[in-house]
This record gives C-alpha cells, sequence and structure tokens, in this order.
C-alpha cells in the first residue's frame, strides 16, 4: 500500500476512499511551508494539495527523486501546480471537476445580488449605528432582474451561473475563446463588456487569462456595471479596479478571490461599492467533503495503477 501525504485537514470522511484502499495516510495539521513540503514530497506515493500549496517544479523535482506520482489538487483551479513539469516527470495531475458547480455558482449569484443591490454597505450602516429608520431615498441601489448578465467563460460554473439568471428574467450573453454554437454566444470580450450590465468571470487562471480585465477593459463597460469575481484574483488588475470605482465608470464590484491571497489590496479594502468575501465559492460542507474525496479517489486510483478520470494535462 502506498503513502499519502495530505497537505491540511479535510472535512470529515473526505479521506474515505484512501481509507478504503488501505494506504497510509499523513495529515499536516497546518498549511506546509515550502520547504517543507519539499523535503517531504519524496517520502509520499501521492500527495492531495491544496490550493494554496505552490507545487512547482521544486516540489515536483524532489519527489520524483522519491516515489511521488500523483498530486491531486483539492479544488477545480490547478493553477498552483506546474502541470507541464508533472507531466514531463511523469507525475499525474488531478483536480475536482463537477462537484463545486452549483456551490460555487449559488456564491457568483450571492455576490451579484450584494453588489447590484449594495447590500454590504446598507449591513455596514446598519450595524454602524447610521440607520436612522426607513427612508423612501436610502440605499437606492440597482436592479438585477431584467439586465443583461455577461459570462466570460462558459464552462460548468458558467453554465450553472446562466442557469440561476434565468429565473432572474435576466437576459444572458457568453464570451468562451471557441464558440459555442449556443445562444446568447459573442465573439469579443469587448462586444460582451459593453453590452452587459453586470459581469461575472469563469475562467481559469492561466498566462492569457492574467489582468484579462484591466484599465483598458473596465473602460469599455457601462459606467452602471457590475463586476464579479469567483474565479481567480489575477484575472482582474485590482488596482485598475479600485480606480474605475473610485472614479464612477464602474457602479460596483463583488470578489471572493483575489491578486495577492491571502492578503488583500488594501485599496480593496477602502474602495466604494464593493463586497468583498474570502475565496469561499465551494465552502460548504457537502461540497467540500465532495471534492474531498475527489482527489483522494483519483491519488487512489494511481496508485491502484487506474487512470483516474480527473486528471489533467497542460494545455
Ligand atoms: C477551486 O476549487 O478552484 C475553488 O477556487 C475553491 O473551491
Amino acid at each position: 500500500m502506498g503513502r499519502v501525504l495530505v497537505t491540511r485537514p479535510l472535512t470529515e470522511g473526505g479521506t474515505d476512499p484512501l481509507v478504503e484502499a488501505g494506504h497510509e495516510i499523513v495529515i499536516s495539521p497546518s498549511a506546509l511551508p515550502k520547504p517543507e513540503l519539499v523535503s517531504m514530497a519524496p517520502e509520499f506515493d501521492g500527495i492531495v494539495s491544496h490550493l494554496t500549496d505552490r507545487v512547482d517544479a521544486a516540489v515536483l523535482g524532489a519527489g520524483k527523486g522519491g516515489m511521488l506520482r500523483v498530486v491531486a489538487n483539492a479544488a477545480v483551479g490547478y493553477d498552483n501546480i506546474d502541470v507541464g513539469r508533472a507531466n514531463e516527470l511523469g507525475i499525474t495531475v488531478c483536480n475536482t471537476p463537477g462537484v463545486l458547480d452549483d456551490t460555487t455558482a449559488d456564491l457568483a449569484f450571492l455576490l451579484i445580488l450584494a453588489a447590484t443591490r449594495q447590500s454590504t454597505e446598507a449591513e455596514r450602516d446598519l450595524r454602524e449605528g447610521r440607520w436612522k429608520g426607513w427612508g423612501f431615498g436610502d440605499h437606492l441601489a440597482r436592479d438585477v432582474h431584467g439586465m443583461t448578465l455577461g459570462l466570460v467563460g462558459f464552462g460548468r460554473i458558467g453554465r450553472a451561473v446562466a442557469q440561476r439568471a434565468v429565473g432572474f428574467d435576466m437576459d444572458v450573453i457568453h464570451t468562451t475563446r471557441h464558440d459555442t454554437g449556443l445562444h446568447g454566444y459573442v465573439p469579443t470580450l469587448s462586444e460582451l463588456l459593453e453590452r452587459s450590465d453586470i459581469v461575472s468571470l469563469h475562467v481559469p487562471l492561466t498566462e492569457s487569462t492574467r489582468h484579462l480585465i484591466g484599465a483598458a477593459e473596465l473602460a469599455v463597460m457601462k459606467p452602471t456595471a457590475v463586476l464579479v469575481n469567483t474565479a481567480r484574483g489575477p484575472v482582474i488588475d485590482e488596482d485598475a479596479l479600485v480606480d474605475a470605482l473610485e472614479a464612477g465608470r464602474l457602479y460596483a464590484a463583488g470578489l471572493d478571490v483575489f491578486e495577492g491571497e491571502p492578503s488583500v489590496n488594501p485599496r480593496l479594502l477602502s474602495a466604494p461599492r464593493i463586497t468583498l468575501l474570502p475565496h469561499i465559492g465551494s465552502a460548504t460542507i457537502g461540497t467540500r467533503t465532495r471534492m474531498a474525496r475527489l482527489a483522494c479517489q483519483g491519488v487512489a486510483d494511481v496508485l491502484a495503477g487506474r487512470t483516474p478520470p480527473n486528471a489533467v494535462t497542460s494545455s
């Protein structure tokens, strides 16, 4: 049987596939500093990693010098892993597709609603004692229903957000690198940004999506528009976003992800009309347990000589 390192505790029952297969499991009680991950990697056949672990060439190279055969990220995004290098070394990389779509789409919708209706600022007024009673002209924000929702990326999570938007009577458009052939497809990002009242980002972080939304793209958006990001922080140029909010060139924003997580650009903290959440897109007990099990199943598959359905390759 193999030895598997889990770089942080998972939810209850998350390691079941490894337990059932009889593997020895070592669970780190807290995040492992990079040098420790490098020194531990060769001692394990498999690693269940988290999006906060940088599994780069140093970790993979050290692992390959030992017995490492598989790294399974307990997340759908895997920009923290050097998949190209892992593929070269013959180390399988897995992620957790399909089990967090609805939960993440729910949270994207929460941000769409919170940012567009400005509920964060309203709640802050209440909590901080500024609410003096119902006022006809107080806390006026914008409508969600009937608006045009623009989805950047139309994978599983983007489609799940689109489904929810139907219930809000929204027009939904989307853009992707390749024509989906589906109703609402828009060929360019710029056309989508121009037409949308609310834009929600659903692309993975790659070299081509880093700062996909910067000053030029924000300038194309309506000054009444709302921008929501549940994908990865670096997809947005945060300083350009704050500039647009401060200048009133963008109405509002809702972010669940940040460029320098866990630190948050201080300008975002003091920017107007912004809702900020600490990367909780998939954070429900059920979904995190499904993610943990899928990642662990990927490791169990590789160690049993099977190719897991959730193995990824570098594009
Ligand atoms: C992911 O899975 O990539 C999310 O960002 C965290 O659930």
